[in-house]
């Protein structure tokens, strides 16, 4: 048998709303996919413009029809720009607690049989802290969380590691600054939730850099397509790359990363004691 190549899986998280986590996924899903790396991207944010809207993309099948046992996993990814695979989300996700052991079976069976197809996962989350995001962020090996400068941003982000640090011993958070006028703004975003951070939690947080202020991302947006992909020279893109190669270089953390079902036992795991 092929040994599978260790999958990293990244969760895209931001404690407020709007705040830019699906472009965040989607363009980072893009810049690794041109890295040469096999990316798929699962969309677990149910918001209004989720992943299909921002990639123009008409899924018929989501993971709910997985899960049901309706159709394959194969089935239900659509190819979306520049190779990324997108795994459509949907109401599905809240089923996760009422499997049984025979469809968790199937299920981790499925996401272990693209394992060796990906070497990227990235889960777009949805905002705030309810019980499904937490479990998706802590179920991943890395949390990219997604700040930008306005109060509510930040006081969210604040009370989303606070949360998972206290509750589910999570000590690593990847900080990405978004929409900025600039790279010092970025900085000084990071520089002040350390500061509270340092204060009150013991805690690691890791500069991820800024994604800048642009309007090409938001004209990027209205023709439903990745800012990276039709303004590659744009200060976004140029940005998205870099943070793609960030992402890349970041250590492989977790003892048990090698397997993409990992990810989906522990979803499963961590769901069903929720609901207990
Ligand atoms: N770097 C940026 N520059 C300009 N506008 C941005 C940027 N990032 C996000 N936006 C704007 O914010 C909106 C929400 O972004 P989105 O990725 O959907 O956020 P979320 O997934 O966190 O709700 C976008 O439609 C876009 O108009
Ligand atoms: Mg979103």
């Amino acid at each position: 048998m092929v040994q599978p190549r260790p999958v990293r899986v990244f969760a895209v998280s931001s404690g407020k709303g709007g705040v830019g986590k699906t472009n965040v996924s989607v363009n980072l899903g893009v810049c690794l996919n041109e890295l040469g790396h096999h990316v798929a991207l699962m969309d677990a944010d149910m918001g209004l413009a989720n992943v299909d809207v921002l990639l123009g993309l008409q899924p018929k099948y989501n993971l709910s029809h997985l899960l049901s046992g309706e159709r394959s996993l194969e089935e239900i990814i659509v190819e979306g720009p520049g190779g990324l695979k997108v795994v459509p989300g949907s109401s599905g996700l809240q089923r996760m607690s009422e499997l049984t052991v025979g469809e968790q079976a199937g299920v981790i069976r499925a996401f272990s049989e693209i394992g060796s197809d990906i070497d990227v996962l990235i889960v777009d989350t949805a905002a705030g802290i309810s019980g499904s995001v937490v479990n998706f962020a802590r179920a991943c090996q890395e949390i990219f969380l997604v700040v930008c400068d306005e109060p509510t941003s930040m006081t969210d982000a604040y009370a989303f590691i606070k949360l998972l640090n206290r509750d589910y011993g999570v000590f690593r958070f990847q900080i990405l600054a978004n929409m900025v006028p600039d790279e010092r703004q970025g900085l000084a975003l990071y520089t002040k939730l350390c500061k509270v951070t340092d204060r009150y939690l013991d805690v690691a947080l890791n500069y991820l850099g800024a994604i800048p202020q642009d309007d090409y991302l938001k004209k990027s947006v209205q023709r439903q397509g990745p800012v990276s992909l039709l303004y590659p020279q744009s200060k976004s893109a140029q940005a998205f790359r870099a943070l793609a190669r960030k992402a890349e270089a970041l250590p492989m953390s977790d003892a048990v990363s090698g397997r993409l079902e990992f990810f989906v036992e522990r979803m499963i795991e961590y769901s069903s004691a929720a609901a207990l």
